[in-house]
């Protein structure tokens, strides 16, 4: 039986047809010839030169007996000649010392000069049918956000736990249609920067929508220290209502309700910390609520580690105060606090105020 994800990715896989040359070629040189390209260009700029690679040497006897000068002027603008080196000499070796034949698994194929894990999986895979799962950018960033994966990317242990999970996932009866979706959908569905989350089949069971985490997938441990935002946010209660805000920034929260927010450029382990930081940088709202803020202002015990935010790692701050105590003007409003579940908010907020909630109907 096949996982949600994988039949998911397949349906998305017919419904989104992608016109490639190399597409459905089971020619093993020719496949070979694609991705040794593709791993120094995109699709699109890779295309023209496939296209008029595989004219000027349609058979691997012909790459193999042309001067390497013609092979680098057709190569010309990719970049790492020394790829051209290696495409040459392995060229060379399958016409003149395997007779032509291109090795036909993943091992004899992990010999030719060039071609690692990736390469021979996809060639195997594609060429031959065989059960490898491809291993790229696109493959780590869809598993990592749909699973969760804390693991950064650039962990050396990061290549064995997702390639067991990659294999897990691959459809061992079709992993030639399975391997070129889950590149496809990579590149065009669930891409680096502002994904469509919402139009994404498998935005259901996708650990990192789901948990509004979408830029923090996958994970490098080159990126989350410089990346990391600190968010502070202010519970503020106000007899029965509590204070909030719409948020306009274009991020993936846009126009979801917040709380009254105080982004710090390090994390505020203190109230003390946190007000001597308002402070120094006063702002309207701020400023004007500074003095009750501070005389009440508690940090929640609500465990921010639940979240695991490393990109954006949220704190919360209560402080309680007489009836129309506190003056925010809009866009900040104040709301009563039992009607807070009609409003969309970010879901780290929502648990929040749920547990605030219910401690306040106790
Ligand atoms: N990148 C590398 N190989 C690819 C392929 N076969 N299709 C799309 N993108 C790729």
């Amino acid at each position: 039986m096949k996982s949600f994800f994988t039949e998911t990715l397949l349906a998305w896989h017919h419904a989104h047809p992608r016109p490639m040359p190399w597409s459905s070629e089971k020619d093993p040189y020719r496949i070979w010839l694609s991705e040794m390209i593709l791993q120094q260009t995109r699709v699109k700029q890779g295309t023209s030169y496939y296209l008029a690679l595989t004219e000027a040497f349609p058979a691997i006897q012909d790459l193999a007996n042309a001067p390497e000068e013609k092979i680098l002027r057709l190569w010309q603008g990719l970049g790492y000649y020394r790829r051209v080196r290696q495409i040459h000499a392995a060229a060379k070796y399958i016409a003149f010392k395997l007779n032509g034949c291109f090795p036909t698994n993943y091992e004899t194929l992990l010999q030719l000069e060039g071609v690692g894990n990736y390469t021979a999986a996809a060639i195997a895979s594609f060429a031959f049918d065989l059960p490898h799962a491809v291993l790229d950018g696109n493959v780590y960033r869809v598993l990592s956000r749909f699973c969760g994966i804390e693991t950064p990317i650039d962990d050396p242990n990061a290549p064995a736990l997702f390639s067991k999970l990659a294999h897990r996932l691959l459809d061992k009866t079709q992993p030639a249609v399975y391997n070129q979706a889950i590149m496809n959908f990579g590149a065009l569905q669930c891409v680096p920067k502002s994904p469509v989350c919402e139009a994404c089949p498998l935005k259901t069971y996708c650990f990192a929508f789901q948990q509004e985490q979408v830029t923090y997938f996958p994970v490098s441990s080159k990126k989350t220290t410089k990346n990391t935002r600190f968010f502070n946010y202010l519970f503020v209660k106000a007899g029965e209502n509590v204070w909030l805000h719409q948020r306009i920034e274009k991020d993936i929260w846009q126009n979801l309700y917040e709380l009254p927010l105080i982004e710090t450029p390090i994390d505020m382990e203190t109230a003390d910390a946190l007000i001597t930081y308002i402070q120094a940088h006063p702002k309207d709202w701020w400023a004007e609520n500074l003095s009750i803020v501070a005389s009440n202002l508690r940090k929640s015990a609500f465990e921010q580690q639940k979240f695991n935010y490393r990109h954006w790692r949220i704190t919360f701050w209560v402080a309680s105060a007489e009836k129309n105590f506190f003056s925010f003007k809009a866009p900040f409003f104040k709301m009563p606090f039992e009607q807070f579940h009609q409003l969309p908010f970010p879901k780290a907020i929502a648990d929040y105020l749920q547990m605030e909630w219910e401690m306040h109907k106790r």
